[in-house]
């Protein structure tokens, strides 16, 4: 007989199968919205909301927050202060230390923290285990650098009701800090460009103990007539959620009762505002308080495993940046808002009703934006600017950069859910050598493992790992395989059985181990939070524990927002406990970092002595994630309106210090028609992180199958992403070493240029000069380029000079086997030309080298960068970075080292050595001068060596711009070298 106990369990574990299988079989539908919440849904969103309706609509309200001036003091770049919140009209007070700190760099960051939990005098509901402090170690994970103090920082002016600091590069900052009401001006060359709660929106939740059924805490001796929350005396605010919330079906405990944070924030001046991804919308924020073609909710960011997301929408996704730059004509400033928990970010825009002269940018419109949190530390980051790139650099130098990829993880990556044996791996592997595509990488998704437990493999399907990643090695190819985070409880599974025993799961509120369900079931949840379960699961990766890895291995992080089934809005409940007791809800958008670092940790000790960077996709993701691997943008669907709306979201990663990203090729759900693929294609070639992905119940369809033409043209997509990917890799190291966004969309590369700013459809590449305008509409066959500035315009591939006039659209042919690129002219960039089924089997190829001819200039510049491709060895110098300058008037081409090195200052290890015998091979100038015609050759030098080479030139005709081509140019690439065309 079955107890009734075990009588539910097994209800409830059919209801779970029968849930999977839905999902899984489910035909396309859209998002149902109703399982994720609306601000109204969510207790602090609407009494934040409330509140700000209230501030705005009354015209005496006055921010409750003011500093106590004789708290003010200034030390070693660093302001501190009490701000006290009136929480009466009798003058009851609480008290808030604030700390702004000037950093080095030119950031300044303003802390602001509650008293009485900092200082844990404060009472937890239901006998919660929970921390009573407000959470403040987001910090631990986010921040690697840049937060040494600016010491000449220094109170430039100060008196009783305000301080101004002056800070920055030549004291060109200036804070102003006005004490009652609490505001704070951030000022670049006297020009206002940030203020914080200028409209009064300011509120930190005070902790304050529970109404009645709590007697009032007695008074400790010498207390008396400190400052402190009394019980709340009903004040008119909407308490229905300060204790507890409901939402389908899961109610929230709350044992610290309401501790939201919030803060306006107005970028004065500033028409458009980008960032804070991942949201499926334009890059140009839009405004969400109603109106016409605006949002009526907030922007959310609360990592949530959103199933087949709606486009256009501010709703949340899997991943969660909270960073946001303002920009307007030639100047761009930013913030960074450090909490890890719900936020939600409602956006206006406003013409300055005040005297606009006095502000000295006319009457141009600002943005002002309003940040909300659920609970933590009210944190904050302002970054002054003046260029797009000095205000990601600065972001960068807090979270950290890009990780250098291995090479063949910018090459193409071919997945679908699921390849279903090791026959069906090596198979797709010798099909798409037999249609020539070009590929590095064959993924495995949740079906290779024996019943959804991870690290083991289904025992009749892939009967033999290791022969199959023996196989793909033969070529240089890598396997991907899916780990995720939940772990099948199952008698007899030892990963379970030691992450019970070892105490290393997530707990619920009661403190026991949490038990959900996910694809395997009824599963626990690995605290990545705790180093105990990091070092575990860092274990469970070494080559002889997860037998059939080999060092092709790869992986793949998936439903770590965490997706849980049967959680409140598909994840966990926020009362859930981590590691020294900090709630789910402290945490819940770093979740998915803290798994991805120790998946990264864990590749990268999976045997001593083995120094191979990891790769590492994360689905899931938060400020910070860029320094250990690559996101992707979720389950999108095979749909036109897809293709179109991943491009807007990869911009928007890539400006937001995570470029290495890309979606789902050929869409996640559903199935694409041949056209829509080939697009897609084309398109995703173009993606940092490249990768065909599909459902399970989607058709086949890799590559080879899709027929002719279209398998032709898919394979010249893929191709062409080979040939270039000397200049991707030379992105990607742009990105690593500043954060430069390795697509670059046009506010960023023009920021004078306002017909740019809200343009999201196309994009630079890297430093490449290559402007990609992809086909994103069915049927289309022309594409209408916006063009930034006043140079000259080729076509990549018949080098046509584009009749183009600065801030206008021109329209280019587009037909399907043509991806609209054209090349600006000032740039060279590197090529390897020779087609081979990977990238790694192109590590020793020559170069070309393409320079597009400058309007005026008559000049061209361009870099690259190269290494071993896969240890880290760069970091100790075991690289190539060229610097190449076409200079007109010399009538010289000339290659040296990009930073100025000695090539002898560093010891050649194999791989530099070998590279000794790889060679510029062809030089390619678009817009050649004419007055090469009738040149044969040109004069090279060489290492104290002179030689010819043979220059083809070829003259204008028509439209097309003269070329000239130099073969076997025969100097090596790491060399110094001189061509001379005089
Ligand atoms: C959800 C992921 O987004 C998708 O890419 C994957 O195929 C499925 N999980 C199955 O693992």
């Amino acid at each position: 007989m079955w107890s009734s106990g075990q009588l539910s369990m097994r209800w409830a574990a059919l209801f779970c199968i029968l849930a999977t299988l839905c999902t899984l079989f489910t035909p396309a539908v859209t998002v149902k919205e109703n399982d994720f919440k609306k601000c109204n849904q969510s207790g602090f969103c609407r009494r934040n909301r409330d509140f700000a309706d209230n501030a705005i609509g009354s015209s005496s309200w006055e921010s409750p927050y003011g500093i106590l001036p004789e708290s003010a003091s200034f030390q070693d770049g660093q302001f501190q202060a009490t701000i006290l919140k009136a929480i009466n009209d009798k003058g009851d007070t609480v008290r808030l230390p604030v700390t702004i700190s000037f950093l080095q760099s030119g950031t300044a960051r303003v802390t602001v923290d509650e008293e009485k939990r900092q200082k844990q005098d404060i009472e937890l509901r239901h006998d919660s285990k929970a921390r009573k402090e407000r959470y403040n170690e987001a910090e631990k994970w986010v921040i690697v650098g840049g937060l040494d103090l600016d010491k000449d920082a220094k109170v430039a002016y100060q008196d009783k009701s305000q301080w101004t600091v002056k800070y920055g590069p030549a004291s060109t900052h200036e804070a102003v800090i006005k004490f009652s009401p609490l505001s704070i001006d951030f000022k670049r060359d006297g020009t206002t460009q940030i203020k914080f709660n200028e409209k009064g929106l300011l509120n930190m939740e005070h902790w304050r103990p529970v109404p009645s059924a709590d007697p009032e805490p007695e008074k400790k001796e010498g207390e008396e007539n400190q400052e402190e929350a009394k019980p709340e005396e009903k004040s008119g605010e909407d308490e229905s959620t300060w204790w507890d919330e409901t939402f389908g079906g899961n109610t929230d405990s709350k044992p610290r009762g309401p501790e939201s944070i919030a803060l306006d924030i107005s970028f004065v001046g500033y028409e458009h505002v980008y960032g804070i991804p991942s949201h499926a919308g334009p890059l140009s924020l839009k405004e969400t308080r109603g109106g016409d073609g605006n949002y009526g909710e907030p922007y959310r960011l609360y990592n949530l495993d959103v199933f087949e997301y709606i486009l256009d929408s501010p709703m949340t996704l899997y991943g969660a940046i909270p960073f946001m730059q303002a920009h307007r004509k030639d100047s761009t400033v930013g913030v960074f808002w450090l909490n890890a928990a719900e936020t939600w970010i409602d956006i206006t825009k406003g013409k300055e009703s005040k005297n606009p002269l006095a502000l000295g940018i006319g009457s141009k419109t600002s943005t002002h934006t309003h940040w909300i949190s659920e609970s933590g530390l009210l944190d904050v980051f302002v970054f002054l600017g003046p260029t797009p790139r000095d205000v990601i650099k600065n972001y960068g130098e807090l979270t950290g950069y890009s990780a250098m990829p291995q090479e063949f993880a910018i090459g193409y990556h071919q997945c679908r859910w699921n390849y279903i044996s090791d026959d069906d791996v090596k198979d797709v592997d010798r099909k798409m050598d037999k249609f020539k595509i070009p590929y590095d990488v064959i993924w495995l998704d949740i079906e290779y493992t024996d019943g959804k437990k991870y690290f083991t493999w289904d025992p009749n399907m892939f009967k033999d790992p290791v022969g199959m990643g023996d196989h793909l090695d033969e070529h240089g190819r890598k396997l991907v395989l899916i780990i995720d985070p939940h772990i099948k409880n199952e008698d007899g599974y030892p990963v379970v059985a030691d992450l019970k025993s070892k105490d290393l799961a997530v707990k619920n509120k009661e403190g026991n181990i949490f038990d959900g369900w996910c694809w395997p079931g009824s599963s626990h949840w690995i605290d990545a939070f705790n180093p105990a379960a990091t070092k575990w699961w860092t274990s469970l990766f070494k080559y002889d524990a997860f037998k059939g890895t080999r060092e092709n291995t790869f992986i793949w992080n998936d439903m770590n927002e965490p997706s849980v089934f049967n959680g409140p809005e598909t994840t966990m409940p926020k009362d859930n406990l981590h590691h020294d007791g900090w709630e789910h809800r402290d945490v819940h958008n770093l979740n998915g970092m803290t798994f991805h670092n120790a998946t990264y940790q864990a590749l990268l000790s999976r045997k001593s002595g083995e120094l191979q960077r990891p790769f590492v996709l994360t689905r899931s993701f938060f400020a910070g994630s860029q320094r250990v691997g690559a996101m992707w943008t979720g389950d999108n669907q095979a749909s036109w309106e897809h293709l179109g709306a991943a491009i807007p979201m990869i911009l928007s990663q890539g400006i937001s210090g995570f470029p290495f990203s890309g979606a789902d090729v050929g869409g996640f759900f559903g199935n694409p028609d041949k056209e829509l693929q080939t697009r897609w294609y084309q398109a995703g070639a173009f993606y940092p992180f490249f990768r065909g992905h599909a459902h399970i119940d989607a058709r086949r369809r890799e590559p080879y199958l899709a027929g002719e033409p279209y398998t032709a043209i898919i394979t010249a997509a893929l191709r062409l992403r080979y040939s270039l990917l000397p200049s991707w890799y030379t992105a990607f190291y742009q990105a690593h070493r500043d954060g430069t966004p390795i697509i670059r969309p046009m506010f960023y590369t023009h920021p004078a240029e306002e017909g740019g700013f809200a343009v999201d459809d196309q994009f630079f590449v890297g430093g490449t000069g290559l402007l990609v305008k992809p086909v994103v509409e069915q049927d289309k066959e022309t594409a209408d380029v916006f063009i930034p500035d006043d140079e000259v315009y080729y076509d990549y591939f018949t080098y046509n000079v584009i009749p183009t006039s600065k801030g206008k659209n021109v329209t280019l042919l587009a037909p399907l086997d043509k991806t609209p690129i054209l090349m600006q002219g000032g740039h060279i960039f590197p090529r390897r030309d020779k087609p081979r089924r990977s990238s790694a089997l192109m590590k020793w190829d020559d170069y070309t080298l393409v320079v597009t001819v400058g309007r005026n200039s008559k000049s061209a510049e361009g870099e690259l960068y190269v290494d071993d491709g896969d240890s880290f060895d760069y970091e100790k110098g075991q690289y190539i970075h060229r610097k190449f300058v076409l200079d007109g008037a010399a009538n010289t081409l000339a290659s040296t080292d990009a930073e100025g090195r000695d090539a002898k200052s560093v010891k050649e290890g194999a791989w530099l050595q070998g590279m000794r015998q790889v060679s510029v091979d062809k030089v390619i100038i678009v817009g050649a001068p004419s007055s090469w015609a009738g040149k044969k050759e040109v004069t090279v030098e060489s290492e104290g060596k002179t030689w010819t080479a043979a220059l083809d030139y070829t003259g204008a005709e028509n439209v097309r711009a003269a070329f000239a081509v130099i073969r076997r140019v025969g100097a090596t690439i790491g060399a110094d070298w001189k061509v001379s065309f005089a």
